[in-house]
């Protein structure tokens, strides 16, 4: 299913809605979480609706798509710290019940621990996610196996590149992530997907209607039975 909104709020609030109606029925509900600017305005309408008293996270379980290798969580360009600013902080979740895959010591290991922590809080109820330019969805790059479990990436020169503004200097992105795989995601019971702007279209397309190959990560999602794409026009705009 596509829903195509105007501006970015309007996005934000229809994304918002989903996560409303899973707690309500089901408040201790494990969600799937992404980081980059696109679900930005999605956590501060999360926010906002917390701080309102219509929605609560209290009982629920989060578990992030992806970290760099070799960030620790206070670093400010990690994930983890990305995730606690951006939302946790300002949600009524527990600390304790939010995950975000370790790209620190043995990445192998903190990959197959992380599937058995997905696996033991009862697998993702609702899992969200950003795309790539390239069609890359979690870090998971074109050409990653559509069977592959949490894992460890090396990153493309196009994502470090969209990745560099973040960082002092494009040398300082780091060159690996570890992120749930293409499986992990397919597993999710439901998944939203967000896309902004204009340089988003055509992996939008591709994901959309192109076919199901390596080439475009995103476009496996054709074959989940609950997926939905939440577009501003621009994003949809080569649909
Ligand atoms: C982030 C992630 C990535 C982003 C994607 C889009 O956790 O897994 O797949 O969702 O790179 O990033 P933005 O939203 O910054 O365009």
């Amino acid at each position: 299913m596509k829903i195509i909104v105007d501006t970015p709020e309007a996005l934000a609030r229809f994304a918002a809605e989903r996560y409303v109606t899973l707690l309500n029925k089901k408040p201790d509900a494990v969600i799937g979480l992404a980081t980059g600017s696109t679900p930005l305005g999605l956590y501060r309408e999360l926010q906002r609706l917390c701080a309102e008293k219509k929605l609560s996270f209290a009982k629920a379980t989060s578990f992030n798509l992806d970290e760099y290798v070799g960030l620790s969580g206070d670093h400010d360009q990690s994930y983890r710290y990305f995730m606690d600013h951006n939302l946790f902080q300002g949600i009524d979740i527990d600390p304790k019940k939010t995950f975000v895959p370790s790209g620190l010591g043995d990445i192998a290991k903190n990959a197959e621990e992380y599937e058995d922590m997905i696996g033991l809080a009862g697998g993702i109820d609702l899992q969200l996610l950003g795309l790539g330019q390239n069609g890359h969805i979690g870090f998971n790059e074109p050409g990653t196996p559509l069977n592959s479990p949490t894992h460890e990436i090396e990153l493309t020169e196009n994502t470090r590149m969209a990745n560099a503004r973040f960082f002092a200097s494009p040398d300082e992105v780091p060159t690996h992530a570890i992120s749930m795989g293409i499986r992990t995601v397919m597993n999710a019971k439901s998944v939203i997907l967000i896309a902004l702007g204009e340089n988003k279209a055509d992996a939008v397309a591709k994901s959309v209607k192109g076919p199901i190959d390596l080439s475009v990560p995103a476009a496996v999602l054709q074959l989940h039975p609950d997926v939905t794409f939440y577009l501003d026009e621009a994003a949809a705009s080569r649909l």
